[in-house]
């Protein structure tokens, strides 16, 4: 993959905001539907309960608000909209234009679809964007799950759920935030996790865990090589919220503490192309950052797809100039 070229124009993060469905499903109402136990979920995934609930669009306009107002800009100086998503409200148009309408947005939308890495794979698309002149991009990860599981099924209904996460990524004189970055996806695997249209998730938990370590890894040393950064220069990782345990083991395997992970799945569970900005949110809205930090987000999912990205909050310096 390759390295940022120099003296591309590079864009900083000015807002953010999520939006979760207001019914929370515990692992005690799982109980009542399901083979289960509250105490095998905390052990095997972390997860206490979920959100499920909404649409879609519905998720993504109430976090995109969020991050419009955060970042305090005019809706209609949006470039572009990219939303990450692998369960679309319809198969055409795209949710992005329900979105944008929604929203009051007049620019161009798209909906990305990496599964649970999409929300990194959708980051990638805006800065990319930026270096090719845009000037701000409103990027969001959503997923509905719920709508997509079998609720009879315990291998895969104690995972998933619903929520959404949205970033404005304004221009800036300068390089900006993004050091380095890596895309990654297998076809071979996708046997081990998959969807069929209008069917639900089907999953074969043991070897998407095993491979979930091994290419998270992966994909977060060439995104640290790329940027010519080290593990201990980390000051935050933002992964995918798939199950703690995954999590406690990528960090393990890379060699940063997991005082320095994000994680809010105990609340959340696996919402796909939400996870990492929500993960990414909760953080933020806790003071967990400081500019100049370094954030390494990296996820994986189906397909089987990974990607990572190591963000320097603010940009070099941590106080890149936003554009007019
Ligand atoms: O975004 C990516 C999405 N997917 C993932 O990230 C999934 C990755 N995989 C995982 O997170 C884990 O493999 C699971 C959480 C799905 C399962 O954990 P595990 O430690 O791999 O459990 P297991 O499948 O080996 O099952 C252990 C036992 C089995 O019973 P026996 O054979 O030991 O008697 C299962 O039948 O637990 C049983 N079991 C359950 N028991 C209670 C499986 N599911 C459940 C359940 N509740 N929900």
């Amino acid at each position: 993959m390759p390295t940022i070229p120099s003296g591309v124009r590079g864009a900083v993060i000015t807002g953010w905001g999520t939006a979760l469905p207001p019914k929370v499903l515990t692992n005690h109402d799982l109980e009542k539907m399901l083979d289960t136990s509250h105490d095998w979920i905390v052990e095997r995934s972390g997860i206490h309960e979920r959100h499920v609930g909404g649409t879609t669009a519905g998720l993504s306009v109430e976090s995109g608000r969020k991050a419009l107002d955060m970042a305090g800009i005019d809706p209609l100086s949006i470039d572009a909209l990219v939303l990450a998503t692998t369960t679309p409200d319809r198969c055409v148009p795209a949710t992005s234009a329900t979105v944008q309408q929604a929203l009051g947005l007049r620019c161009g939308a798209f909906d990305v679809n990496a599964a649970c890495s999409g929300f990194d794979y959708a980051l990638v698309q805006a800065h990319g964007m930026i270096a090719l002149g845009a000037k701000k991009v409103l990027c969001i990860g959503t997923d509905t799950l719920a709508r997509i599981t079998d609720w009879t099924d315990r291998n895969t209904a104690v995972l998933f759920a619903d929520g959404s996460g949205a970033v404005v990524l304004e221009a800036v004189e300068g390089p900006g935030q993004l050091l380095g970055w890596d895309l990654d996806a297998d076809g071979s695997a996708e046997k081990y996790l998959y969807a069929e249209l209008g069917g639900n998730i089907q999953m074969e938990g043991k070897e998407v865990f095993r491979r979930a370590v091994r290419i998270m890894v992966d994909s977060a040393t060439k995104s640290m090589s790329h940027a010519g950064v080290t593990a201990d220069q980390i000051a935050l990782v933002v992964p995918h919220q798939a199950n703690i345990r995954i999590i406690e083991a990528a960090c393990s395997r890379l060699d940063i503490p997991m005082e320095k992970a994000a994680v809010v799945l105990q609340h959340t569970g696996n919402t796909s192309s939400a996870s990492i900005p929500l993960a990414l949110c909760d953080a933020l809205d806790n003071g967990r950052v400081q500019p100049g930090d370094l954030v390494l987000l990296v996820g994986f999912g189906a397909g089987m797809t990974a990607a990572s990205l190591i963000l320097q909050w603010g940009g070099p310096g941590g106080d890149s100039k936003v554009l007019a």
